[in-house]
C-alpha cells in the first residue's frame, strides 16, 4: 500500500476496531490502522493500492455546477472540499458553459445559479484525486463559501493539468528580510478602499510624499494608472474587477517582498477580494484603510464628471450607482473624510505606520 501524497510505500500491520483487532475491514467501517513503517500521513492523504494510484496535483479540469445566488467569479478564492481534504481554490479559466437542455457549449464569463461549466481549477496546494469517471467518491468535490460556509457549487474532476509540474519556486539568497533591513523599514501594504471620488488618490499621493520625506522607500499603485498598463484589458464588470484586484495584489506582494511600503489605491468594492489580498501578504503586513466619504459627497465633488454620466445612465456598472460597494467591516483604519484635509488624513496613516514600527 502507498501513501498517496508522499508516494511512500508501507503495509498494514494491524487493524483496530472498537471491539479489538480485526484481520480485515469492509467498506464504510471506521477502523484505526497501524502501519508497518513510520510514515507521515496527514490530512488529505489517502492510502492506496500501488497498482491504482490517484493523481496528486494542484491544477485540474472539472465540470462545475453552481448553486448560489451570487455567481461564480473566476479568480475569486473559494474553499474546495474533497472526501478527504479542504483547500483554498480558484477557477483560473472558465472554458465554456454547458446548456443543460441542449448540451451545447456556450461562451461564458461567470456561472449563474444552476448553470454548469467546464473550467480549470487551481488549488493552493496539491490534492489527491481521481477522474470522476474512474472513481465517483475520489473524483468529486464541493465548493464552499469562505464566509457563510454554505455549499455554493459541486464538481466532477475530468483530468489533472500538468503545466505546473515543471515550474519550481526559485529559492533566492537575498530575501525579504535582507532587502527591508537595507532600507531600514518594515514592508507594508497600505490598502486604500472607497468610492470613486472619495479622495483615495489624493490621500495616497500626500502619504507617499510624506513617507518619502521621512526617508522611506515606497511605491504607489493607483487604479486609474494600473488600468492604463498592466490591466488595460480589464473593464468594470464583477469578473474584471476581481481580476483587477487579483493582479494588483500579486504585484503589491512582490513589491513588499522587495522591502517596499506599497500604497494601493483602488475602489476594490468586494470584501472577498480585499480578504484575498490580505491573505496573500505576510502577517500584519496588510493595512486596510477605509476612505469613507458618503456617496452624495463623492457625487457632489465629481472630480472626473463620472457620477453625472453614471446617473444619466451613460456608464454601466458604476460603483455606488449601478454596482455595489461593500464597505469594510473591520479595517485597520477608518478615515471619515468629511471636513478633513487630505494632508491631515495622510499624517494619520503615517502615525499608524510609525506606531507599528515601534511595536516591533
Ligand atoms: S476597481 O473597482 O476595480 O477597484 P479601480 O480602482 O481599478 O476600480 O478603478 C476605478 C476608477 O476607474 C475610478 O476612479 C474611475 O475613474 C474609473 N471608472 C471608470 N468606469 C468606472 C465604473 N464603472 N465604476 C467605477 N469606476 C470607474
Amino acid at each position: 500500500m502507498i501513501v498517496a501524497k508522499s508516494g511512500l510505500r508501507s503495509s498494514v500491520r494491524a487493524i483496530i476496531a472498537p471491539d479489538g483487532n480485526q484481520i480485515s475491514a469492509a467498506e464504510g467501517e471506521p477502523v484505526t490502522l497501524v502501519l508497518a513503517d513510520e510514515v507521515d500521513v496527514s490530512r488529505g492523504d489517502m492510502l492506496v493500492d500501488p497498482a491504482s494510484r490517484p493523481f496528486v496535483s494542484d491544477q485540474f479540469q472539472a465540470h462545475l455546477i453552481w448553486f448560489d445566488a451570487n455567481p461564480m467569479l473566476p479568480g475569486r478564492s473559494y474553499l474546495l472540499r474533497t472526501e478527504t481534504d479542504s483547500v483554498s481554490a480558484t477557477v483560473t479559466v472558465l472554458k465554456h458553459q454547458l446548456n443543460v437542455d441542449s448540451f451545447v457549449r456556450e461562451p461564458a464569463k461567470l456561472l449563474q445559479m444552476n448553470e454548469v461549466g467546464v473550467c480549470n481549477i487551481m488549488t493552493q496546494r496539491p490534492i489527491v484525486f481521481d477522474a470522476y469517471k474512474e472513481n465517483r467518491s475520489t473524483g468529486n468535490f464541493i465548493i464552499v463559501d469562505r464566509v457563510s460556509s454554505a455549499t455554493v457549487g459541486a464538481g466532477m474532476i475530468d483530468f489533472p493539468l500538468r503545466r505546473a509540474d515543471n515550474v519550481h519556486w526559485q529559492a533566492l539568497d537575498v530575501d525579504k528580510a535582507a532587502r527591508s533591513a537595507l532600507k531600514n523599514q518594515k514592508p507594508a501594504v497600505l490598502w486604500l478602499t472607497g468610492l470613486s471620488g472619495s479622495g483615495k488618490s489624493t490621500i495616497a499621493n500626500a502619504l507617499e510624499a510624506l513617507l518619502h520625506t521621512c526617508g522611506k522607500h515606497t511605491y504607489l499603485l493607483d487604479g486609474d494608472n494600473v488600468r492604463h498598463g498592466l490591466n488595460r484589458d480589464l473593464g468594470f464588470t464583477a469578473v474584471d474587477r476581481v481580476e483587477n484586484i487579483r493582479r494588483v495584489a500579486e504585484v503589491a506582494k512582490l513589491m513588499a517582498d522587495a522591502g517596499l511600503i506599497v500604497i494601493c489605491s483602488f475602489i476594490s468594492p468586494f470584501r472577498d477580494e480585499r480578504r484575498m489580498a490580505r491573505e496573500l501578504m505576510g502577517e500584519g503586513e496588510f493595512i486596510e484603510i477605509f476612505v469613507d466619504t458618503p456617496l452624495d459627497e463623492c457625487a457632489r465633488r465629481d472630480p472626473k464628471g463620472l457620477y453625472k454620466k453614471a446617473f444619466a445612465g451613460n456608464i454601466a456598472n458604476f460603483t455606488g450607482v449601478s454596482s455595489p460597494y461593500e464597505a469594510p467591516e473591520n479595517p485597520e483604519l477608518h478615515l471619515k473624510t468629511m471636513g478633513q484635509e487630505p494632508a491631515r488624513l495622510a499624517l494619520q496613516i503615517e502615525e499608524f505606520l510609525r506606531s507599528r514600527m515601534e511595536e516591533k
